[in-house]
C-alpha cells in the first residue's frame, strides 16, 4: 500500500533530523526576511524524492528547496516539505516535522506529517479519516471564546507583520489563548487532534500545507484560503483553519469589520 509505504519512508527520513549535528554550521539564507535552509532539509529533501520515486514511479516531486517548480500536473504529485519548521530546527526548538502531500489532479488523496521529536505520525487518506500514530483524531467541539488559536506570523513576508499581529491581537481577546510552533503542518495537525482550535497565516507555500490540509479536513475541520474559498494546492495563499464553530467566528469578525 502506497500510504503505509510513505509512512515508513518518513519515518526513515525522521533520524536524519533526529541524528542531526553541527546544525548552525550548514545553514545558508535564502529570500525575504530571516528565511535559512539547511544541509538537512537538502539531504530530507533528497532522501524522500529518492524513497518516492520508487514508491510511485511517474509521480511528479515538488520539493521546497529544489531550485524551481514543476507545475502541478493531472496525475500524481508529491508536495514536500523536507524540514517545517526549519528556524525552530536551527536553534534545537525540538518542533519540526516532515510533511508529505500526495495530491492527483490537484486534489490532496494522501497526507503525511511526522514530528520526530514526539514520535507522532499524522497521516490521512482520502475519505478514510485522519490518524495519528493509528489512532483516529478529531477536531474538537470548543467554541473559539473556549479554545486556543494558532497564530502563523509569516515570518518571511514582513509586509504582512502588522496585519499578522493585529489578527492575533483580536483574535487572542476573543480566546483562552493564543499559540506560535513555527511549524504550519504541526498546525494544521494539533487542529486536527483536538488540541486547539483555529488557526490562520496570511502567506503560506503549498509545501507547509499540502498534506497538514487533507489531516485536517478528514479530522472534521475546515480549511480555506483568507479570502473564504477552497485552497489550491499551486500557489501561496494565506490561510484559516479550524473546527466549524471558530470558522463560523472568524467569518462573523471579517463581515463586522474587525477583521480586516
Ligand atoms: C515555515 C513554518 C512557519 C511558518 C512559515 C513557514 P519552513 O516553514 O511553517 O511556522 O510561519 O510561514 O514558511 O520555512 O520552516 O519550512
Ligand atoms: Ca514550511
Ligand atoms: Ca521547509
Amino acid at each position: 500500500m502506497i500510504l503505509e509505504k510513505i509512512i515508513r519512508l518518513v519515518e526513515e527520513a525522521g533520524k536524519i533530523l533526529m541524528e542531526a549535528t553541527d546544525i548552525e554550521a550548514c545553514v545558508e539564507e535564502k529570500s525575504g526576511r530571516a528565511n535559512f535552509v539547511t544541509e538537512y532539509d537538502k539531504k530530507v529533501q533528497d532522501f524522500l524524492f529518492q524513497g518516492l520515486k520508487e514508491i510511485l514511479p511517474g509521480a511528479v516531486f515538488i520539493g521546497e528547496e529544489e531550485e524551481s517548480h514543476a507545475a502541478l500536473p493531472k496525475g500524481y504529485a508529491f508536495i514536500i516539505d523536507p524540514i517545517d519548521g526549519t528556524t525552530n530546527f536551527m536553534k534545537g526548538y525540538r518542533m519540526s516535522c516532515i510533511s508529505v502531500g500526495l495530491v492527483k489532479g490537484g486534489c490532496p488523496e494522501i497526507g503525511v506529517v511526522y514530528n520526530p521529536y514526539q514520535k507522532e505520525m499524522f497521516w490521512a487518506k482520502k475519505g478514510e479519516g485522519a490518524f495519528c500514530n493509528g489512532k483516529a483524531i478529531r477536531v474538537s467541539e470548543h467554541a473559539l471564546s473556549d479554545g486556543l488559536v494558532l497564530v502563523g506570523t509569516s515570518p518571511y513576508n514582513e509586509e504582512l507583520s502588522g496585519r499578522s499581529f493585529e489578527w492575533a491581537y483580536e483574535l487572542f481577546t476573543r480566546s483562552l489563548d493564543i499559540r506560535r510552533s513555527g511549524s504550519a503542518a504541526l498546525d494544521l495537525c494539533s487542529l486536527a487532534a483536538g488540541r486547539a482550535e483555529f488557526y490562520f497565516e496570511l502567506i503560506l507555500s503549498p509545501w507547509d500545507f499540502a498534506a497538514g490540509a487533507l489531516i485536517l479536513e478528514e479530522a472534521g475541520g475546515t480549511i480555506l484560503s483568507v479570502e473564504g474559498k477552497e485552497l489550491t494546492f499551486d500557489q501561496k495563499q494565506g490561510i484559516v483553519a479550524g473546527n466549524s464553530k471558530a470558522i463560523e467566528a472568524w467569518k462573523e469578525l471579517m463581515e463586522s469589520g474587525v477583521l480586516a
